[in-house]
């Protein structure tokens, strides 16, 4: 007969789960011995060298794989993944020769997609979201972070802000909400562009975070968007309502947005192709993560490459997304990110992991995930693969053998 205690005793127990004889990257470094992964519940419960493992002590534990490579679940941290409609038409128009920011000077670029999304209603929102979010999550993804400023109102980014937050409960991904209210000036506060950021500053996000709606305030800082200073006056309401700051910093020209970004100690600063040099360090003394999107740089056509060798020197912690959006990267692949932050910007496969794992945690503020650790939320991939540099190095989606998120095995290949 058991006892309550021992029942209870016996279903812990059964909740722990073993992947064994793995190669492990854990969110910065590969491991050189074969590594055994327990988790327990939701968490990691223990990561050990497969020849000092304890047959006997995890007898009861469910092994769930053997072999192959096992990587904290790939975290994309910066994407504009809910609007409504596309801009397959000015892809063509840029492969005629019309730049991205003669397309936005126009009317066209970010308003057109804002024209879309303000028509779209949150069912359709949500569907049309749900299957780029699905996109990411067969790759690997099992945080994502999401930017609203396709809405420019107040209830319109509040709408965007909703649709955020209903799909992070209805599927298995940790959705973080980002408010990017100062995206571009919409037409109807044209040559009032102080009268808008008092309207991000004094309505969206006290409203957004009031109704804990957003987990973080980002801004587009360029001559196309806002300047440092309107930049600032976002950051500090931000701030005034225990919300994180963020920056499109950097994109097309040199505002010394990051370093303003620092000033007000923002998680990340993203972008960054015309960041100088010398502005580096300014961004390891916050502590603030170099977000790299090399997906934005690829569909641009960009030439102008960000100062890698000077944010590797000084000791930034360099992250990778997708960046995706209807824009400048309509890409929903985070391992082809992990390819173009090799090829284009030439950073090791290791640095581009620990891009989508470790430091793209860092630059979202999420101090238990990102990382294969004791203690540390169970979301893992298990590639069928026999070095992390492979994901990397080749572009070959169908790789993921298992997706496991928050301890749940959500994803397993047949
Ligand atoms: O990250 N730079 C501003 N925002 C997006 C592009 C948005 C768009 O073109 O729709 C970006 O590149
Ligand atoms: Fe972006």
């Amino acid at each position: 007969m058991t006892t309550p205690l021992a029942a209870h005793h016996a279903a812990h127990q059964a909740r722990r789960q073993i992947w064994r004889d793995v190669t492990l990257f854990d969110g910065r470094h590969t491991s050189t011995e074969r590594m055994a992964v327990v988790v327990d519940g939701d968490r990691i419960a223990q990561v050990c060298q497969e020849s000092a493992i304890d047959t006997d002590a995890f007898a009861d534990a469910i092994e769930r794989g053997r072999g192959g490579v096992l990587t904290p679940g790939l975290i994309d941290c910066h994407t504009h993944l809910v609007y409504g409609g596309n801009r397959a038409h000015e892809f063509e128009m840029r492969l005629e020769g019309a730049t991205y920011e003669a397309i936005a000077r126009a009317g066209g670029g970010i308003m057109s997609t804002v024209r879309a999304t303000r028509q779209a209603d949150e069912d359709t929102l949500f569907a049309t979201a749900a299957k780029r979010l699905a996109a990411l999550m067969a790759d690997g993804a099992t945080t994502v972070e999401i930017k609203s400023g396709y809405g420019l109102t107040l209830a319109d980014e509040l709408k965007l802000l909703r649709v955020m937050r209903r799909l992070g409960r209805h599927y298995p991904v940790h959705i973080v909400t980002t408010l990017l209210g100062a995206h571009a000036l919409p037409p109807e506060y044209a040559g009032r562009s102080d009268d808008y950021i008092r309207l991000v500053c004094n309505e969206m996000i006290p409203a957004a975070a009031q109704e804990g709606l957003a987990d973080a305030v980002d801004v587009f800082c360029e001559k196309i968007a806002f300047s440092v200073a309107q930049c600032e006056q976002v950051w500090e309401a931000a701030a005034a309502h225990q919300l994180a700051v963020k920056g499109h910093v950097e994109q097309l020209s040199n505002l010394r947005g990051a370093v303003a970004a620092a000033r007000h100690r923002a998680l990340s600063a993203d972008h960054l192709e015309y960041l100088a040099a010398e502005d580096a360090p300014a961004l390891q003394a916050a502590g603030t993560v170099a977000v790299l999107l090399p997906g934005a740089f690829y569909c641009l056509g960009e030439t102008q490459l960000p100062p890698i060798a000077a944010l590797r020197a000084a000791g930034v912690a360099m992250a990778v997304a997708t960046d995706a959006n209807p824009g400048t990267s309509p890409i929903v692949m985070p391992t082809l990110m992990l390819n173009l932050a090799c090829t284009q910007y030439r950073l090791t496969p290791r640095e581009a992991l620990a891009g989508m794992t470790a430091h793209a945690a860092r630059a979202l503020g999420l101090a238990d995930r990102g990382h294969v650790t004791p203690g540390a939320v169970a979301d893992l991939c298990w590639w069928d693969v026999e070095t992390p540099a492979e994901l990397a190095y080749a572009v070959q989606p169908g790789r993921l053998r298992q997706r496991i998120f928050e301890g749940k095995i959500t994803h397993e290949q047949a």
